[in-house]
């Protein structure tokens, strides 16, 4: 009996990090949209920004805010923490199990950088924490206090990584480092700012002194930003089941692109909630819409002259046994895989030919296969491949 502990693993951890990621997005959303919907009432007590009234299982919610606190700290005061520090966590851990443990096949593209396994692993490291160390140093510098340039300069800080990233990694890996490092961005603002700034404004309390208002301010300028970085550090990771993202030339323009597009439908939900109409709202899904569009055209795929000779079964064979079957058989011969990726055996042409159309998109549409072109799969074999699979149709 063979137990496939590596793929179990990976599965549980993607599993963790899914339910986890879901709670703290979710939480993300839900805080965003009550501190939105606070309105400030005549009759709220002493010290009470604004008040929500919500409805929800039955019964109703009556929320007061106080700002800065309020007058005595109750008992049990919930914190909202753990969704994003385990969601960190995970991602890290399903960043090891696939991407570190499989780092010849993953994370490393010996045509884009010859890097061994150790340096590889070394250099996502240090990338993900520059992305913070870096963000930091914007945010406290005197861009920080500036909304539009802070922006503009994340923006840039970002797409100028996805394009560092694409220099050092397999075209799938960069892109999920680009949304590992707006992950740790996020999870690092919650660490290092939102949480020890609350924490000192309760022992200030505590202490019977007066909190200083502005570890407040700081707390909701970086809970902003996570609520900005949301949904585009999530498209970012599922993004590695889409080629055309990853695989484009120039993939960092879709990276812009993305950022573009999930940053401006999070504005609109947020100018929504917070009460605004008319002209405040009709420019976001215009913009969303037009960009997409670009993307779509900018990723349209390349493809390979079908033009050629007949090209014969046994000779496809001959191509896939060479370049593919080390992974994709019933039984690879590739270190890092115990079974065949994606459920994908080729060990006769049968096989071949029931994945005819998915053998085409990921070799011929575009270059994702072989994976990171590990078996160095030459142009003259994919317009071989390309005719044959023509033929097939
Ligand atoms: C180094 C290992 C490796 C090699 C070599 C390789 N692949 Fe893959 N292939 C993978 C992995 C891993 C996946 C799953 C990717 C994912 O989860 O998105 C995959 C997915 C696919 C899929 C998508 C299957 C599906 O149903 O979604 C196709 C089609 C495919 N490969 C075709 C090929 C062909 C054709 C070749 C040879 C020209 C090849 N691959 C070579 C590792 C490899």
């Amino acid at each position: 009996m063979e137990i496939l502990y590596h793929e179990w693993i990976s599965l549980l951890v993607r599993w963790l990090h899914i339910i986890t990621g879901i709670a703290w997005i979710g939480s993300s959303f839900f805080f965003v949209f009550l501190d939105l919907s606070l309105r400030k009432r005549p009759h709220v007590p002493e010290g009470v920004s604004g008040e929500s009234w919500l409805v929800h299982g039955g019964g109703f919610y009556h929320v007061n805010k106080w700002m800065v606190a309020p007058e005595t700290m109750p008992e049990d005061l919930h914190w909202f923490k753990w969704e994003s520090y385990y969601t960190w966590m995970s991602g890290f851990a399903l960043l090891a199990v696939v991407y570190y443990m499989g780092a010849n096949s993953f994370l490393i593209d010996r045509n884009v950088l010859a890097l061994e396994p150790w340096q590889a692993i070394g250099l996502s490291m240090i990338c993900l924490a520059s992305g913070w160390v870096i963000y930091d140093l914007l945010c406290r510098s005197p861009i920080g206090s500036h909304i539009g340039w802070l922006a503009v300069s994340v923006f840039v800080l970002v797409v100028g990584a996805s394009y560092v990233f694409g220099e050092l990694f397999a075209a799938r890996a960069a892109f999920l480092h680009v949304g590992a490092m707006i992950g740790t961005m996020m999870t690092g603002n919650v660490f290092f700012i939102i949480i020890p700034n609350q924490k000192k404004v309760v022992a200030a309390l505590k202490a019977g002194d007066q909190p200083d208002p502005a570890l407040g301010l700081q707390a909701k300028q970086r809970s902003t930003h996570n609520n900005y970085l949301t949904l585009p550090v999530l498209l970012m990771m599922i993004s590695n089941h889409y080629p055309m993202t990853f695989g484009a030339a120039h993939n960092w323009v879709v990276v812009a692109g993305i950022l573009i597009v999930g940053g401006v439908v999070r504005d609109y939900f947020n100018s929504k909630n917070a009460g605004l109409t008319g002209g405040r709202l009709r420019w976001q899904w215009p913009v969303a819409a037009l960009v997409t569009l670009l993307l779509m055209v900018f990723t349209a795929p390349r493809v390979i002259s079908h033009e050629g000779a007949e090209v014969s079964d046994a000779r496809v064979m001959e191509i896939v046994a060479t370049h593919c079957q080390g992974c994709h058989s019933a039984r690879p011969t590739d270190e890092d895989f115990t079974e065949a990726p994606a459920g994908a055996a080729f060990d006769t042409l049968e096989d071949v030919k029931a994945r005819a159309d998915k053998i085409y998109t990921q070799v011929v549409v575009s270059d994702v296969m072989p994976l990171g072109n590990k078996t160095a799969m030459t142009e003259a074999e994919r317009a071989e491949l390309a005719a044959w699979l023509k033929a097939q149709r």
